[in-house]
């Protein structure tokens, strides 16, 4: 869509340029100056004050003073969740716990959770990063922005409150959950931009259908959605049933939390690292090498102005590859297309949801909800792709888009022709599946039960 900048409040900070601030144009040598001092300073803080990076550092032969690049930084170690989960609760902080302000976790299913512990410097320069997520994804100062990312330990609803009032917006904190209550602030309030997660607004653009509300015309022209993978298929369904322009805003509680990383409204090519905050580099998931630019791999982040709980080339699990700036001087990534842990492996042949959702939402007569199913009947994995059929739209008039049975064989051939994999298929009726009212739950794992293997963690993200 077209981006439009109404300017309720008159102009704002950083009106009339690029972005909300001028770090996000600078020149590359200047943003690695930057970087480069801010990292020594990062490695130098984290040998001094924690530990766990002491004696990482030492085992593996480097010492803060040998970055004297930002390429030396490839020098040291990762630092992974289990890292963290192994000093749970405190153990990673670099100031003393009673600077912590605030700490949010990500909740283990199994296991120990994490922890993550902010300063009140830290929680001022997340509201920043926010602000500057959401101007650059349309939203300017006097707007009114719906929040219903969960607020609580989840890092989704506070990061993004703290970060609309810094950007000087009217904040509706509605939280995940109760979608009527959502629908009635939406028709009440009329806010502007809603944050929110690709899937759950849907779940809140059924309801306001139920609600006799045509979802493209409510007051919202932005969403601001994140903190699980969503495709351009999924952006395209989004943004013409909501009338809005949709970007994608990623980032991960370990790191800080949403606003690592935003899509620009004006090219919606990907979000642009926050690299003045950030150290973004990519490797081979297996062997943890480097890659170069444009390649793909595992995403790893090393934060450069983190005071609580600074991260050294923390292994995010995030597939993606880094792409030159556009709309910025800034890097991009290419938006994440799942993560390690969700990847399925049916007979042989790497398939993630974000692939399948491609799928469904090009079969004529499917919505938007799906899930995977897996299985072992026998000695191998099976996937089963349960696919709701999409409510009739009234205003397109009578459109046969075939039975059930030739929904799931079009859906079956389009999956073995995109990704190779020989998946049954179940339509299933408007309503059917279980809705979240944050992050999706895409796989349904029944093999663990016969397994017994540890299932993956996912925060709860409500
Ligand atoms: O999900 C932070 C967040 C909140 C981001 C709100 C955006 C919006 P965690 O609960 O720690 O933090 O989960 C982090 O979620 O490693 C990715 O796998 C996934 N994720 C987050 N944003 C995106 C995105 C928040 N835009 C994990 N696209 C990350 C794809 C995302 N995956």
């Amino acid at each position: 869509m077209t981006p439009r900048v109404p300017r309720p409040g008159g102009p704002g900070p950083g009106e009339g340029r690029v972005g909300l601030d001028a770090v996000e144009t600078a020149s590359r040598d200047e943003l690695g100056a930057l970087q480069l001092e801010r990292l020594r300073a990062t490695l130098r803080r984290v040998y001094d004050r924690v530990p766990h990076y002491r004696a990482a550092f030492d085992a593996h032969g480097v010492h803060p003073d040998d970055c004297r690049d930002l390429a030396d930084l490839a020098r040291f170690p990762f630092t992974s969740k289990d890292d963290l989960r192994g000093r749970y609760p405190f153990g990673m902080f670099a100031v003393d716990r009673e600077q912590v302000v605030r700490v949010h976790a990500s909740s283990g299913t199994t296991g120990q959770p994490t922890v993550v512990g902010y300063t009140a410097g830290d929680v001022d320069t997340w509201a920043h990063l926010v602000a500057r997520s959401l101007y650059a994804s349309g939203v300017r100062p006097g707007m009114i922005v719906h929040v219903a990312y969960g607020y609580g330990l989840f890092t989704g609803g506070l990061g993004a409150h703290y970060g609309a009032e810094r950007l000087g917006c009217t904040v509706v904190p509605v939280s995940g959950g109760q979608t009527e209550r959502q629908v009635r602030l939406i028709r009440d309030l009329r806010p502007d931009a809603i944050m929110v997660t690709p899937s759950y607004l849907l779940v809140i653009a059924d309801a306001l259908r139920a609600a006799g509300t045509d979802p493209a015309a409510t007051s919202l022209r932005y969403g601001v959605l994140g903190a699980e993978p969503w495709t351009e298929t999924m952006r395209a369904e989004i943004e013409t049933t909501l009338g809005i322009d949709a970007v994608d805003i990623y980032g991960l509680s370990e790191v800080l939390g949403p606003g690592v990383a935003n899509e620009c409204v004006e090219t919606k090519d990907g979000p642009t690292i926050w690299e003045d905050h950030f150290y973004p580099e990519v490797v081979d998931p297996i062997d943890g090498t480097p890659v170069p630019d444009g390649a793909f791999g595992e995403l790893v982040l090393t934060s450069l102005t983190r005071q609580a709980m600074p991260v050294v080339r923390y292994r995010t699990r995030d597939l993606t590859r880094l792409l030159p700036g556009t709309a910025r001087t800034m890097r991009r990534m290419e938006r994440v297309t799942g993560r390690g842990d969700d990847m399925m492996i049916v007979r042989g042949v790497n398939v993630f949801p974000t692939q399948i959702e491609e799928h469904v939402l090009r079969t004529a007569g499917l919505g938007p909800h799906f899930e995977c199913v897996l299985t072992r009947p026998g000695r191998l994995d099976e996937l089963t792709v349960r696919a709701e059929r999409r409510e009739p739209d009234p205003a397109a008039g009578p459109v046969d888009p075939g039975s059930d049975t030739d929904v799931a064989q079009e859906l079956r051939r389009r999956i073995k022709e995109g990704t190779g994999v020989s998946a049954q298929v179940e339509v299933v009726s408007p309503g059917t599946l279980t809705r979240s009212l944050g992050k999706a739950k895409r796989i349904v794992d029944l093999r663990v039960r016969a397994l017994d293997t540890t299932s993956t963690e996912r925060p709860a993200g409500t």
